[in-house]
């Protein structure tokens, strides 16, 4: 139902006019008057509709709702969203594919970004994760290599199996996260059936200034369920938007989706004697060691009421993180945290902060002025410099952290090459052994196989062979099953050192 009802029609600038079926012209059947500014006004106007697709994450869903604390955390963090059981903070959510382009299937075989905005009273925090706790790669230099294999084929215009395989071939550290992708979680049933991890390490700091680096995951209330391989590609055809309609119609009956949000901590000297680098974003931390501590349930309750407005205008960006929650020397957290706000002063333009589902809903003060569309007065007649005589605004040293101890050198690449730093095959053993069913096993072996298969070009064996040898790294059952779905004879196909045995 329009809002605006019983309103006379009137042009952009708010003239009411008196006709619309038809352009001014010259008679009945003459040209067009130049005068009729109202059809260069729509014509215009109507050029002007798209704004670049985000980069990555183009398709994606989002909704309103709610955070609400159910556990204590204050011992660890001073963040206000935190500092009282029973509090709430209103929310917006993001769910996505990462791939494919904006008008792409809900169903591909992708990972899913779970990006939530928490508009808190110190400001807007955003955690832009995932629904896996890894990545593909360790290292943002990576990324824009990584991202253009999952997009089209510069020549074909195509997707290209091989690209993909090619570059997770080359590139050991990614397996963790195709372990994850081929098995049925890389293909949710809907957004509301997954998990999120903020995947990142963060920090926490409480009133003490002490730290602790923490991990966030948010566990669905509903439930994991998950499509096949052959019930993803059916549902392609059959509703491409089948996560759009799922979580729109679940809020609009009012059967509200909720996840509970949870931490694992780790102190600053476990993290000195941690086995592998806990900054690592290809690597887990064990939940047998450092164990998932309650805080709280994120409720999703309240549909956009326009999709372009706020889902499509919705810029979240990982540097934005509110006091008492900070950052660590994850290499590709430090990356993500000058990319993000860069991409949306390209895509929504410099002044995206002030839009509605953007703008922190409490106090802003500072000293950013004019650009283009700037909508919130601008400051009005209050100064547009600092320091000045005449206004109270200043920075809080109670803001300040506590330092950060760093090593002082530029690391040379050697350095890099510490134990754990590039065991890339026992997280992803332990995933296939010990967190899939025998059932899920079959699935992962039956997706990788089906997907390996559209593997092609003068370097179809390189690729294969050289994928092959990282599942038998990390499982030998593994790596045979796969092998034998492919029809890759093994003696033929591997060097003598890269046989199972000595896998
Ligand atoms: C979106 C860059 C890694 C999750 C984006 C966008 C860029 C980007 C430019 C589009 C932003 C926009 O136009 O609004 C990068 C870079 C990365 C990286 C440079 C690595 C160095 C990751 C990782 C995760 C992630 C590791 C998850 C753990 C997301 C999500 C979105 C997104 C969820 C969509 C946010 C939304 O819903 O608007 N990324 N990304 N990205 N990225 Fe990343």
């Amino acid at each position: 139902m329009s809002e605006n009802q019983n309103q006379p029609l009137t042009t952009a600038s708010g003239i009411p006019y008196y006709y619309h079926e038809d352009s001014q012209s010259v008679g009945a059947r003459g040209p067009l008057l130049l005068q009729d500014f109202i059809l260069h006004e729509k014509m215009a106007h109507f050029n002007r509709e798209r704004i670049p697709e985000r980069v990555v994450h183009a398709k994606g869903s989002g909704a309103f709702g709610t955070f609400t604390v159910t556990h204590d955390i204050t011992r660890y963090t001073r963040a206000k969203i935190f500092n009282q059981v029973g509090k709430q903070t209103r929310v917006f959510t993001r769910f996505s594919t990462v791939g494919g382009e904006k008008g792409s299937a809900d169903t591909e075989r992708d990972p899913r970004g779970f990006a939530v905005k928490f508009y808190t009273e110190e400001g807007n925090w955003d955690l832009v994760g995932n629904n896996t706790p890894i990545f593909f790669i360790k290292d943002p230099k990576k990324f824009s290599d990584f991202i253009h294999t999952q997009k089209r084929d510069p020549y074909t215009n195509c997707k290209s199996t091989t690209m993909m395989f090619d570059f997770w071939s080359l590139n050991p550290e990614s397996l963790h996260q195709i372990m994850f992708l081929f098995s049925d979680r890389g293909t949710p049933y809907g957004y509301r059936h997954m998990h999120g991890f903020g995947s990142h390490t963060f920090s926490f700091i409480n009133d003490k200034n002490e730290r602790h680096w923490v991990k966030f995951h948010f566990k669905s209330l509903q439930g994991i369920r998950n499509f096949t391989l052959e019930e993803s590609v059916k549902m392609k055809g059959e509703d491409p938007d089948f996560a759009q309609r799922d979580l729109l119609q679940s809020i609009d009956n009012k059967a509200f989706p909720q996840w509970a949000l949870k931490i694992q901590l780790m102190t600053e000297e476990q993290a000195k004697s941690y086995r592998y680098n806990p900054f690592d974003l290809t690597k887990t931390w064990s939940q047998k060691e450092f164990p998932l501590i309650d805080v709280g349930v994120m409720e999703l309750n309240e549909n956009p009421r326009n999709y372009f407005a706020d889902v499509e205008q919705a810029a979240f960006a990982p540097a934005h993180v509110v006091d008492g929650v900070s950052y660590s020397p994850d290499k590709m957290l430090q990356g993500r945290i000058l990319s993000y706000p860069d991409a949306h002063r390209y895509r929504l333009g410099a002044n995206y902060e002030q839009l509605p589902v953007n703008r922190c809903p409490y106090a802003i003060n500072n000293y950013e002025r004019d650009g283009a569309m700037r909508i919130d007065g601008n400051g009005g007649s209050s100064p547009n410099y600092f320091p000045n005589s005449f206004d109270n605004i200043k920075p809080d040293p109670a803001y300040q952290q506590a330092p950060w101890e760093l090593d002082s050198n530029v690391a040379a690449h050697f350095d890099r090459n510490g134990e754990g730093e590039n065991d890339h095959y026992s997280q992803p053993g332990i995933f296939y052994r010990e967190v899939l069913s025998a059932e899920d096993k079959q699935h992962l072996v039956h997706n990788f196989v089906s997907a390996m298969k559209g593997i092609d070009g003068p370097r179809k064996e390189d690729i294969i062979n050289r994928q092959l040898c990282h599942f038998f790294r990390a499982d030998i059952g593994l790596g045979m099953a796969i092998a034998q779905g492919l029809g890759v004879n093994l003696e033929q196909a591997m060097p003598q050192k890269h046989t199972p045995q000595s896998a």
